[in-house]
């Protein structure tokens, strides 16, 4: 059975261009509900970390540069069938691909820079969200 949570990041372009609260607005209007939020700044070294998984990549230092550029909302989201709903919600990777009305189709500017990340599976959304988050910090 998929659980019911997803951890979230609306990163520094979405967050320098102003876009945090109609990102927030289409999130919590799609009937997710936030059981944790904080705006937030990674260091590169917590950037690396978060993102280890893509360290052979050839954008690992890109994505740790651009991460680590400006401030972030980090959150904790839920609702039925979480990770697959939001990843619905945000769309593709690439903006370019990305279905029209999707989150990353109206707020991203690249494949790089794209506004939002959403968890890939219930295992990571569970070891994201406590990267982030203790677990007195989450409000079921
Ligand atoms: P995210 O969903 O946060 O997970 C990994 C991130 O790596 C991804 O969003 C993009 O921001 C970034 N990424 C993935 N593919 C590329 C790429 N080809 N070039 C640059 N950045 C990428």
């Amino acid at each position: 059975m998929s659980g019911n949570r997803t951890f979230t990041m609306i990163k520094p372009d979405a967050v320098a261009s102003g876009y945090i609260g109609a990102i927030l607005d289409q999130i919590c209007g799609a009937g997710f509900k936030i059981v944790a939020m904080k705006y937030t700044k990674l260091s590169a070294e917590k950037a690396g970390e978060f993102y280890a998984v893509h360290k052979a990549r050839p954008f690992y230092g890109e994505l740790v540069d651009f991460m680590s550029s400006g401030p972030i909302v980090a959150a904790v989201l839920e609702k039925d069938n979480a990770v697959e709903d939001f990843r619905k919600l945000i769309g593709a990777t690439n903006p370019a691909e990305a279905e029209a009305g999707t989150i990353r189709a109206k707020f991203a500017k690249n494949i790089g820079e794209n506004a939002v990340h959403g968890s890939d599976s219930d295992e990571n959304a569970a070891i994201e969200s406590a990267f982030h988050f203790a677990g007195t910090e989450m409000f079921a």
